[in-house]
């Protein structure tokens, strides 16, 4: 598979690294079809969107007629062999631009998928990136039962068909796990060699690697941002903190449990750790909560390790990075 070029910061272009496993699910699912729609979920940051990327430009390579949505970053395609559904698909990208009506160019996808059928057998895939945010997350759901009937009951038939779905928001994978209709499926930070990989693309000055690591936990979005602020974490922290809302008020309430939970994130999973902190640290993108079993079979890549203290990682329980735990750690009022 060609890989693709990607921007690890503004103006640093690097081709996709590592994530061998992953690639090697995406030419099975080209070969087999997805049973379901895919639904990927993981910390943010980890390379959700680069992977998806990576995977539409693969799919394209293994002969598939390719819909790739990503309303946030407003990038739309159909690289599709069919001209006639090409322009009207364009034609909706320009009026959707116009009046961000994002929930139909969406749903445009099943007319145009039926289209290319219409006239004969082929590939398709359906790579939707981060749309719930822009659909409603009211509405997620009932999207991917949508993108689950095309696949189980096609009006036309089809000859495979690929449906991978990317969500960095934490509550819709609750909202889509409570039903039977995809496969969601976890993605962590990178492993260890392939982020060192990524680690030497930067041009230096740069802090050796084990530092990096203990920071970034294999994040790319996080080694990014360090970057870019010249590895000055504190400052990193401090815009995480607020991001994250962590306010006097937020810490003074949850205190006791954040202060146990900072030492050890395995202390949330017990069974008198409240529900509503858990909720709050999942909205919020700090945690990934009741993560799977680390068999290969349940992740997208490389599962994390089966704990990870120094970088805040529980069998049940992960901090998403080990500077998301020093922002709660900071918040606390500790000193760095
Ligand atoms: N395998 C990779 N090789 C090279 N660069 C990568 C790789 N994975 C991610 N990156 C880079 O790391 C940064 C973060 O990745 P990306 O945006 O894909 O993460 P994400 O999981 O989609 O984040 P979010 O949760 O914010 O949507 C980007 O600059 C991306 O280009
Ligand atoms: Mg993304």
């Amino acid at each position: 598979m060609k890989r693709i070029k990607v921007e690890i910061a503004p103006g640093v272009e690097t081709e996709f690294v590592d994530r061998d496993r992953a690639l090697a699910q995406v030419v099975e699912w080209a070969e087999k079809s997805t049973r379901w729609p895919v639904v990927i979920f993981g910390p943010e940051g980890c390379g959700k969107t680069a992977f998806l990327r990576q995977a539409a430009s693969g799919l394209r390579e293994l002969g598939y007629d390719v819909f790739y949505l990503h309303p946030l970053d407003r990038v739309f395609s159909a690289e599709v062999d069919d001209p006639d559904v090409k322009s009207l698909f364009a034609d909706l990208v320009r009026k959707t631009l116009e009046d961000e009506r994002w929930g139909r160019l969406a749903l445009a996808v099943f007319d145009l998928t039926r289209e290319i059928l219409k006239k004969r057998r082929r590939k398709i895939a359906v790579i939707a990136d981060d749309v719930f945010q822009a659909i409603g997350l009211d509405k997620a759901a009932a999207y991917v039962k949508g993108l689950l009937n095309m696949i189980e009951h096609p009006v036309y038939r089809y000859e495979s068909i690929v449906v991978l779905v990317a969500t960095s928001e934490g509550v819709s994978r609750s909202e889509i796990g409570r039903h039977r209709w995809a496969d969601v499926m976890p993605m962590w930070n990178m492993p260890r060699e392939g982020f060192q990989q990524l680690y030497e693309k930067l041009p230096g000055p740069n802090p050796p690697f084990e530092e990096v690591w203990r920071w970034t936990g294999g994040n790319p979005g996080m080694l990014s941002r360090l970057y870019l602020t010249s590895w000055n974490s504190g400052v990193v922290v401090t815009r995480l903190i607020r991001e994250k809302r962590l306010t006097p008020d937020f810490v003074a309430r949850w205190r006791g449990w954040l202060e146990k939970a900072v030492e050890d994130p395995e202390a949330l999973w017990s069974p008198d750790a409240p529900e509503e902190l858990i909720k709050q640290l999942v909205e919020r993108n700090l945690i990934l909560y009741n993560i799977y079993e680390r068999q290969q079979i349940f992740w997208i890549d490389a599962p994390p390790p089966e704990t990870d203290p120094e970088l805040g990682i529980g069998r049940n329980v992960a901090w998403q990075t080990p500077i998301h735990r020093e922002a709660v750690r900071r918040a606390l009022g500790a000193p760095p």
